[in-house]
């Protein structure tokens, strides 16, 4: 059996679509979830899901107590989906390669501090990129310039608004990010 941990921040889209794509696989689990933000629609939906969700303070997730919790777990992959705080050191060295997240565009444009959710695709349109898409990567010390795993990329059409672009990009993630991480899982 391996087991996930998913990290999120928000609405939690990527979490249930995780979710529902191994729930009929019974090598792989989702053994909880953090949440840094009381206020996240994410945390709804892991207790409709059934999976214990733990709402982190930033003093907790600062502690290498912390990764003790996640290593007693025998986690063997984090991922973040939508989480927002930068990963510290100790988590870093505690599940090396072993931390991947999903970026909403094609790195390395479009990525660092303050890109994230609608800033990325309203940045992206305003530059009028002929593409956008997804990057999968892993996590290290600064934000979203790990190695990237894996990039899919989509149009931009005539008239793309942020929203519009938003709603592509959502559908690429569904699509390819439960598929990376099984195929993370098998190495
Ligand atoms: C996704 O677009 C992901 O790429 C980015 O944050 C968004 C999370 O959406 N890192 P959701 O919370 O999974 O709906």
């Amino acid at each position: 059996m391996k087991r996930l941990s998913v990290f999120v921040s928000g609405g939690g889209t990527n979490l249930q679509r995780i979710a529902e794509y191994f729930a009929e696989n019974p090598e792989v689990e989702i053994a909880n979830v953090i949440c840094n933000n009381p206020n996240a629609y994410a945390i709804e939906r892991a207790k409709n899901l059934g999976i214990p969700c733990k709402i982190i303070s930033r003093a907790e997730f600062k502690s290498e107590d912390f990764s003790k919790e996640l290593l007693d777990q025998n986690i063997d992959l984090i991922v973040l989906a939508g989480f927002l705080w930068l990963v510290p050191q100790h988590l870093i060295e505690a599940f090396p390669n072993k931390i991947i997240n999903i970026h909403p565009a094609l790195l390395p444009k479009y990525g660092g501090k303050g890109f994230y959710g609608e800033h990325v695709h309203e940045a992206v349109v305003a530059a009028k990129e002929e593409y956008s898409g997804i990057t999968i990567h892993y996590v290290n010390e600064c934000y979203d310039s790990g190695a990237i795993i894996f990039q899919a990329k989509v149009a931009l059409e005539e008239g793309e608004t942020a929203d519009s672009l938003a709603a592509k990009i959502h559908k690429l993630e569904y699509q390819h990010y439960p598929e990376v991480i099984e195929e993370l899982l098998k190495k």
